[in-house]
């Protein structure tokens, strides 16, 4: 039974980030696992504090404030983690890069504490993107922010969906069905 961590970065539940969210899940249901075990972190609710450099973590393994527990479980657990987000000023969203922040712990603990695995399993990595453009560059400037996050999370981004023109189109849900299919049938080489 494969775990799947998802950091949800959009405040819209009935938005393209959920939807593509939602079609991922239900072909992950219908052609993998449907006994999976899905956890949800919603940045929009965790009102992770964000990192203040107070140098805690470069002692002493962990962070001084416990509101990133819960995540470290889901990326202790994990097998495939997704980052499903909007682009927000050609970036992730104050409360999903606040998340992404605090993961300065994991670079501590290896670099400061030489621990080498500060997360322990290895996960595929998969990013959602919608944006209401068709300017690329904030997907592209995202997924180098997570090719370096990932690299503390002992991650690999494998594969980027995007949904752009989000704010004039409406989510083409053929086309996006597609793209999911051709991901999972990589992770099921992969993965599974
Ligand atoms: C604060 C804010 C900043 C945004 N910045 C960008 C941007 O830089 N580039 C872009 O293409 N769209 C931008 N958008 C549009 C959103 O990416 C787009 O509406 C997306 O579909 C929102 O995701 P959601 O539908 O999951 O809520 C921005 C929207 C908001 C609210």
């Amino acid at each position: 039974m494969k775990k799947i961590l998802v950091l949800m970065g959009s405040p819209r539940h009935d938005g393209v980030t959920a939807q593509m969210l939602h079609c991922f899940l239900a072909q992950w249901d219908a052609h993998i696992d449907q006994g999976n075990r899905v956890t949800v972190i919603d940045a929009y609710k965790t009102n992770m504090k964000p990192c203040i450099h107070c140098g805690h973590c470069k002692h002493t393994p962990g962070c001084m404030y416990d509101d990133f527990i819960p995540v470290d479980r889901g990326l202790q657990e994990a097998d495939l983690l997704i980052i499903a987000s909007p682009v927000y000023c050609l970036g992730f969203p104050a409360p999903l890069k606040a998340i992404f922040d605090r993961t300065q712990q994991y670079f501590e603990a290896k670099f400061s504490l030489g621990i080498q695995k500060p997360v322990q399993k290895h996960k595929y990595g998969l990013f959602l993107a919608a944006f209401g453009s068709s300017d690329p560059r904030g997907v592209a400037v995202m997924e180098e922010q997570l090719r370096l996050e990932f690299r503390v999370m002992n991650a690999t981004l494998e594969h980027t969906v995007i949904a752009p023109n989000t704010d004039t189109i409406p989510l083409n849900g053929e086309t996006i069905g597609a793209e999911m299919d051709r991901v999972l049938r990589d992770i099921k080489t992969k993965l599974c």
